[in-house]
């Protein structure tokens, strides 16, 4: 039977659109996937999203919607989670989102059975607290004052609150980090062992009172289970533990590798496995904490309006493109810095200038001096030896690298080949050889060494560029990509038959493309500055109150609503005011709600304004909402009140 193999993501917030710093490790975490399925082994690649918390409630409640509406809208929403993991061809096996019933379910079992083995007791909490990152700090962890991660103002929380006794668990999770390889690269360790266990490891905080959008603790109404405690399970509660969704956690569990980026090992390398050993569970055998993104020496952020956005750079040079660029261009373990004459370079340089130039110049030879089918006789020469033995040996460079996921030097074996590849078409000038007709043997061999070379190469380059290297594949005529077949040199039919095609990676034009690019950038950057400074609009005269009571504001409810055809602005509602007929009003805010969000919301209309046609439909009447720079509001109210209230 086949070795498993179980890794994973760590599951995203959904609190704002991914960036390419998300992409970057989803990225990583498929090409890992990918190779280990290549060689054989059974995978499970998990991700998926972390979506309670406080931070989503706040959120929600700024957008006037529900957290469920707010998360459901971000994950599954057009252009949300699930769809950029299609449009970057991730591969997971299974995709959990923590507000699953069955993980919540099982939270409750879990954080019950912590409490009744003793880890969890009842106590006060006083401390500090980073609303955004969720966080509980000591002052001693504070840096000048502020969140060691985000560097953002922490506030004084006081609160009943459960407690995790991680303190028990200090030397026992000392041990782990220090005396196995549990935690890579080895730099974290230091930084896990100086920074939090030795200056003393302090009871976790595990619930709180203060917000109501988390998993409930079933045993004690009013408080929700932290939203760590409530993430971190989700890596046994997608295979089943704790619930009858799925049934493989013996198969797969522990996980072979939990990737993860560099802020979030502490949760991962301290808490998580001393909750596991709470719970008599087995630890993960691995957590590979990965280096950021930096965007100018920075963390990228929305409101810095600083991210990279992965749609924009799909949609302009390829996924493939892409997701080489992030695997090929940063150390995995360490920071590395984007930017876009990186990008651009990378791709011009490996992509157009070398492997493209060898696939096309490769196949285009043997179209032109053999018709697209090699003679199977064929003349070795002394000057194959070098090409050949690199060819040969790389599998094993490559997956000595992979093995210990760096990615980068594992691309840049393949791409000494590749570029002795296209040095050895320069050694032997094919196109002397086939002037001469006693050569035509020697030729045929120049072109198969070349042909298998591209084999291989393209092979192992997979995991990073399936759909290129598919493409690759069929122009050379090979359909051998079994991880056996990639050691051994001389696989190929000796009479393959190549196919021409498009340019595989067309040559970009830097400068025009930075210029372009920087337009983009520049024109996001004032939007998002636009929207932080907009102006206050002018006050207006003053006006009496006769003339304001004369305005008819009524509470409405939302039962239809869709796009107006042919418009970009308008979306139609069918709207109950309470008189039992239908209202319909039009309203110019498409491009701040998606229709189906809008469904059963309770608003407000001003329903005493004489009906007007737009588009050819008539409206009678106008929903308020609130306006400045780029950002739109609808009012919205509690659905308790019932439609054909005024406002008063
Ligand atoms: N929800 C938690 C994880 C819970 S796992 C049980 C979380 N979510 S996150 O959406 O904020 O971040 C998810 C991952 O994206 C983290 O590993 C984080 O390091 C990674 N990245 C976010 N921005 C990044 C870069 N700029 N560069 C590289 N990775 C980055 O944390």
């Amino acid at each position: 039977m086949a070795e498993k193999f179980y890794i994973t993501t760590p599951i995203y917030y959904p609190s704002d659109k991914l960036h390419i710093g998300h992409t970057y490790c989803t990225v990583a975490t498929d090409t890992m996937a990918r190779y280990k399925r290549m060689r054989g082994y059974d995978v499970m690649f998990l991700t998926g999203t972390d979506e309670h918390g406080q931070k989503i409630e706040t959120k929600a409640q700024e957008a006037g919607v529900t957290p469920q509406q707010f998360v459901d809208n971000i994950v599954q929403g057009e252009r949300g989670v699930l769809d950029l993991w299609k449009l970057m061809n991730i591969s997971n096996d299974r995709f959990i989102r923590t507000t699953d019933d069955y993980h919540v379910a099982a939270i409750q079992k879990i954080f019950k059975k912590m409490y009744e083995n003793g880890d969890i007791y009842k106590g006060s909490y006083k401390g500090k607290y980073c609303t955004p990152c969720e966080s509980f700090w000591t002052e001693s962890q504070l840096k000048d004052g502020k969140c060691p991660d985000c560097g953002r103002d922490v506030v004084d929380a006081e609160e009943e609150a459960y407690f995790f006794k991680l303190s028990k668990y200090a030397q026992p999770v000392r041990d782990l980090l220090t005396q196995t390889d549990f935690l890579e690269p080895r730099s974290r360790v230091n930084e896990m062992v100086n920074n939090f266990i030795d200056p003393g490891l302090e009871d976790l905080c595990v619930s709180r009172t203060s917000f109501t959008w988390g998993v409930p603790v079933d045993f004690d109404p009013g408080h929700v289970v932290y939203v760590w405690v409530d993430a971190l399970f989700n890596y046994t509660t997608a295979l089943g533990f704790m619930n009858d969704k799925y049934d493989d956690y013996k198969d797969f569990w522990p996980a072979d590798v939990h990737f993860v980026g560099k802020e979030i090992v502490r949760f991962h390398s301290i808490i998580w496995p001393a909750m596991l050993m709470s719970m008599g569970m087995e630890l993960p055998k691995k957590v590979y904490g990965h280096g950021w993104l930096l965007l100018d020496g920075g963390k990228m952020s929305k409101s810095k309006g600083n991210v990279v956005d992965p749609y924009l750079l799909a949609e302009r040079y390829g996924v493939d493109a892409l997701r080489f660029f992030l695997m090929r261009s940063f150390p995995f373990g360490s920071d590395g810095n984007f930017s876009n004459e990186l990008l651009i370079s990378t791709i011009n340089t490996d992509l157009a200038n070398d492997l493209g130039n060898l696939v096309s110049r490769t196949v285009a030879m043997v179209q032109k001096y053999f018709g697209g089918k090699l003679p199977a006789e064929q003349e070795a020469d002394e000057l194959d030896t070098e090409l050949i033995a690199m060819a040969s040996d790389l599998r094993a460079k490559y997956e000595k690298e992979m093995e210990a996921y760096q990615f980068q030097n594992a691309l840049a074996e393949v791409f000494k080949v590749i570029s002795r590849a296209n040095k050895y078409i320069d050694e032997n000038a094919p196109w002397v050889l086939a002037k001469d007709e006693s050569k035509k043997a020697r030729l045929a061999r120049v072109m198969y060494n070349l042909l298998e070379t591209v084999r291989i190469c393209a092979a192992l380059l997979w995991p990073v560029m399936p759909e290129t290297t598919g493409k690759i594949m069929e122009r050379i005529g090979a359909a051998e990509y079994a991880w056996d077949s990639l050691a051994t040199f001389g696989v190929l039919a000796a009479d393959t038959e190549v196919t021409a095609g498009d340019a595989l990676f067309p040559r970009i034009d830097l400068a025009k493309e930075l210029a372009e690019l920087d337009a983009i950038r520049e024109a996001a950057m004032a939007a998002a500055k636009a929207e932080r400074e907009a102006p206050l609009p002018e006050p207006l005269p003053p006006v009496d109150f006769d003339t304001f009571c004369k305005v008819e504001m009524t509470v409405v409810k939302v039962k239809a609503c869709e796009k107006v055809k042919k418009s970009d602005k308008l979306l139609k509602f069918q709207l109950d005011d309470g008189t039992g007929t239908d209202r319909q009003i039009l309203s110019g805010i498409a491009k701040f709600y998606e229709p189906e969000q809008l469904i059963g919301k309770t608003l407000v209309a001003v329903t005493n304004l004489p009906p007007r046609k737009m588009m050819g439909q008539e409206s009678c009447g106008m929903l308020l909402s609130a306006e400045r720079g780029e950002k739109l509001n609808l009012v919205m109210l509690d659905d308790s009140i019932p439609a054909g209230a005024r406002l008063v």
